[in-house]
């Protein structure tokens, strides 16, 4: 007798399930994203996990042996929480082309290279096309073997056979199953190649790397349930005009989600960037109105940064505000504190504000570095070359504290800046350091005055 199949339609961008068809999405409201798939039933739960049937006392639960395993690329063990957790899913997301196969190719040759077992999988590329990329990658030694495969029975009987301690699956959009009636990268495919994935992880002890295309909003795409699944979500980003990529943890089930390692692209592949405020300030013109640099911490990183804004007369009823690396509303709000605090008549005026090396900064402490660049460009006058400003504003104008000044005051020093200009609340705890002069601001009034 033929099995009764159920089906049931999912939303392709979030996964959201639904038993009818629907034009639009009532979870993320996008149009016409609904497509019907096939719904497996449930097998009966795998061998490999079933080992903890009953429960075990805390104690007598053994974790020597399970240390990190470094990669030895310092952004990337950053980020990590301090390296790999053996068994675990780490999801990494990214746009086309911002060199993810790339990164995880590296990760592949520095972890071989210590004298461990290493399968790269890839559903996207053929073994020449990889190999090509690796020889502009230099050396390889140690233990790494590719395989070229999207078939998902295929690839869990070729990773029992072989145990690897680490694979890199290459996307899981491509990845497909052959129970499974929709096509690869839909919701349920993806969603059951992650579950086999977990399970030989778990039960293996396999460390996997698993690439996610992104949806034109950033997310990953497919179910959200994946970011639920696997145990680190991390996301590569960059401006593809510039060289530099960004690495962020937006999940992590063993470490700090708000570490960032920055790499630069390069011919032989990604290279670490050392010192992150140095990269981000080259560049900066020098005796130009309207810049600042300004001070973030991004994890436990301080990162100098340089803030432009050009404020002209407008020829529009509607004055034209664009912000770029910076929260737009953000940037509305300050120009208003500025209209009312200091009478600037912003509001006939065109305004743009940019953080250059097209970094994002979401940190309140960067207002006080938009507040100066924004009046030094609509007086044209430019601010002194040694300074670093940062802080907090308030909406009645107030400059109020941000968290770690002594750190962002020490970068800042590092790198040759002679001037700070910080919340008068924060001055006591930075005290005095040699050769910077740290002024002290309680309000907007008192920091253009300057
Ligand atoms: N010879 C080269 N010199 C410098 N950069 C290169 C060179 N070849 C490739 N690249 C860089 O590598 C990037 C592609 O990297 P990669 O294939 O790892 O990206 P990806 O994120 O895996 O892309 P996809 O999503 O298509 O799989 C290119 O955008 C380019 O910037
Ligand atoms: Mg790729």
């Amino acid at each position: 007798m033929a099995k009764a199949k159920k089906s049931a339609f999912f939303c392709q961008n979030c996964g959201h399930e639904e038993s009818k068809w629907l034009g639009q999405c009532p979870v993320c409201k996008e149009w016409n994203t609904f497509v019907e798939e096939t719904v497996v039933p449930v097998k009966g739960g795998d061998t490999l996990t079933r080992e903890a049937a009953s429960p075990v006392d805390i104690h007598d639960i053994p974790t020597e042996g399970d240390e990190r395993t470094r990669t030895n690329i310092a952004e990337m063990d950053r980020v990590l929480g301090g390296g790999l957790v053996a068994g675990s899913l780490i999801l990494i997301g990214g746009d086309p082309g911002i060199g993810k196969s790339t990164l995880l190719l590296q990760v592949c040759q520095k972890l071989a290279a210590q004298g461990q077992q290493v399968l790269y999988i890839s559903g996207e590329e053929s073994l020449k096309q990889i190999k090509l990329r690796a020889n502009r990658m230099g050396k390889f030694s140690g233990d790494l073997k590719l395989l070229s495969e999207t078939n998902l029975d295929v690839i869990r009987s070729v990773l029992e056979k072989e145990r690897p301690q680490v694979a890199v699956i290459d996307s899981i959009q491509t990845m497909y199953n052959e129970d499974i009636a929709s096509a690869p990268g839909s919701v349920s495919q993806v969603r059951e190649s992650t579950n086999v994935l977990l399970q030989l992880a778990k039960g293996l002890g396999i460390t996997f790397f698993i690439v996610g295309h992104v949806t034109k909003e950033g997310a990953v795409a497919g179910p959200r349930v994946l970011e639920h699944m696997v145990d680190t979500v991390l996301y590569f980003e960059g401006d593809r005009h510039a060289a530099y990529r960004i690495l962020r943890s937006a999940k992590n089930r063993f470490g700090s989600t708000n570490e960032i390692g920055v790499f630069e692209m390069q011919r032989e592949g990604l290279v670490e960037v050392k010192n992150p405020s140095e990269y981000m300030l080259s560049g900066k013109p020098e005796n130009a109105s309207g810049s600042v640099v300004a001070c973030a911490i991004e994890g436990t990183r301080p990162m100098l940064m340089e803030i432009q804004a050009l404020v002209c007369k407008t020829s529009f009823t509607m004055p034209r505000r664009t912000a770029a690396g910076i929260d737009y509303n953000r940037v509305n709000l300050l120009m208003a504190v500025l209209e009312k605090r200091l009478g600037i008549p912003l509001s006939s005026y065109d305004a743009y504000v940019n953080i250059a090396g097209g970094i994002r900064v979401d940190e309140p402490a960067a207002d006080l570095g938009i507040v100066m660049a924004l009046v030094s460009s609509y007086r044209n006058k430019p601010l002194p070359e040694d300074m670093i400003a940062f802080g907090e504003v308030g909406l009645s104008g107030e400059v109020r504290a941000v968290t770690l000044p002594e750190q962002r005051v020490a970068e800042a020093k590092k790198l040759g800046f002679h001037t700070c200009v910080i919340p008068e609340v924060c001055k006591k705890s930075v005290g005095n350091v040699d050769g910077i002069k740290i002024i002290g601001v309680q309000n907007v009034n008192q920091a253009v005055d300057l």
